[in-house]
């Protein structure tokens, strides 16, 4: 491994079992069946990107919004996990499908708890230490129906939930995340409206982003009642804020990261061993934050700027706590600007570490081509291409790319 990163670094990739596994049945499942023809519908705002005569056929098919098997994961993760191993990384992000381990609520289901064993066992076969995440967006159907993350019982059952894993997992995974981006849920579920259920009520959203407060400090509790020596985090998505300099603009940019970056993060700093960051956007406040398109961009219009990524270290250095890069990719189809991104990404990462940055470890989202939420199937966020009828797995020439970064090339 490339001496410069410290010794025990992590390199990964990173998954969660909604958008990969295939076979589920949860909120989502239930919403897709609902909205597949208007998704497929106002995938026409996509119009005036470039990569548009490229996914069209696929985002303009309402098929592409519904989960169904999504990459089969359930049943083919040991090659998977080989394809990861193959790429040289030493561990990898998953998570646990909420509604299949407790799918009637106080039930636990053994069968799905010892396949989720199994997996582990698998990553461990293959010396890639398992980072869990307890709870990525889904929810099972009876807790839908009880209000979700609205529920003022919501904590208590995801307390349960996460005390139930650690429990049965505790002695072989030392890496939890709680939730995944519970910002980004609150605001996509109950703010924005567009994902399930569908909420646009700011009481709702300050309701949920509280129990999602709530939710993770039981849940800390849980997991360390179950097992001592777990290293507990979660998942947050900041955006790197850059001011045009006018002081409008810099107070502007500091309220920004005091909302969007460190709201959350502040109020369960107490209660985390470590940071799992997630990096996606860059933001230019000029007059107003704008997601400036002047650069590379995504299939999806988002644009590539690996550069902030040392920013957003940087500007996270202050909490003291180890970081680890949880997630950081792209959609790319023609995997024409994946390598350079992900050499980029990890050079910007040297660098914060370099300036005195605990960063312990960098997961690239994702492995495998997957299901992305209301963009269904057409953005190609893999490293690993899925093949949608055959479902064979296809490495992309940037999994040699990453595979040489991590060597140290
Ligand atoms: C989420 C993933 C998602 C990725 C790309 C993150 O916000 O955790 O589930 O697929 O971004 O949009």
């Amino acid at each position: 491994m490339d001496d410069l990163f410290p010794k025990g670094f992590y390199f990964g990739t990173s998954t969660s079992a909604y958008q990969v596994e295939g076979g589920n049945h949860n909120d989502w499942t239930e919403w897709e069946k609902l909205n597949a023809s208007r998704l497929a519908h106002g995938s026409k705002k996509y119009k005036r990107l470039p990569s548009w005569p490229l996914v069209k056929n696929d985002a303009l098919d309402p098929e592409n919004y519904i989960s169904g098997i999504a990459a089969d994961y359930w049943n083919r993760f040991e090659e998977d996990l080989d394809l990861a191993k193959g790429m040289g990384t030493n561990a990898y992000r998953f998570s646990v499908e909420w509604s299949r381990v407790e799918p009637e609520e106080g039930k636990f289901d053994i069968e799905a708890l010892d396949h989720y064993r199994a997996m582990i066992s698998a990553m461990r076969e293959r010396k890639l230490e398992p980072f869990l995440t307890v709870w990525h967006f889904t929810l099972p159907a009876w807790l839908a129906e009880e209000g979700g993350a609205r529920s003022k019982d919501f904590s208590k059952y995801i307390a349960r939930y996460a005390g139930k894993l650690a429990q049965e997992f505790g002695s072989d995974v030392k890496f939890w995340i709680t939730l995944n981006e519970p910002e980004i849920f609150a605001r996509n579920s109950y703010l924005f409206g567009i994902w399930p259920p569908q909420n646009d009520n700011p009481f709702a959203y300050f309701k949920v982003l509280k129990n999602l407060v709530r939710a993770h400090r039981e849940m800390h509790r849980a997991i360390r009642s179950e097992t001592e020596s777990a290293s507990i985090g979660f998942s947050t998505d900041p955006t790197y804020f850059e001011s045009a300099g006018s002081k409008w603009d810099n107070w502007l940019t500091a309220k920004a990261k005091y909302y969007w970056n460190n709201w959350l993060l502040d109020r369960i700093i107490k209660d985390l061993d470590f940071i799992g960051l997630n990096y996606y956007f860059h933001s230019r406040v000029n007059l107003i934050p704008n997601r400036n398109l002047n650069e590379k961009i995504s299939d999806m219009g988002w644009e590539l700027y690996p550069r902030g990524l040392e920013k957003i270290l940087e500007e996270f250095a202050h909490h003291e706590k180890p970081i680890y890069i949880t997630e950081n990719g792209l959609a790319d189809m023609n995997d024409a600007n994946r390598g350079w991104f992900i050499r980029e990404s990890l050079t910007a990462v040297k660098s914060a570490i370099k300036k005195g940055v605990d960063v312990r470890g960098y997961f690239h989202w994702s492995l495998l081509d997957n299901f992305e939420w209301d963009k269904g199937f057409w953005p190609k966020f893999g490293l690993v291409e899925v093949d949608r009828r055959t479902l064979r797995r296809t490495l992309r020439p940037s999994a040699e790319i990453y595979k040489s970064i991590i060597k140290g090339e």
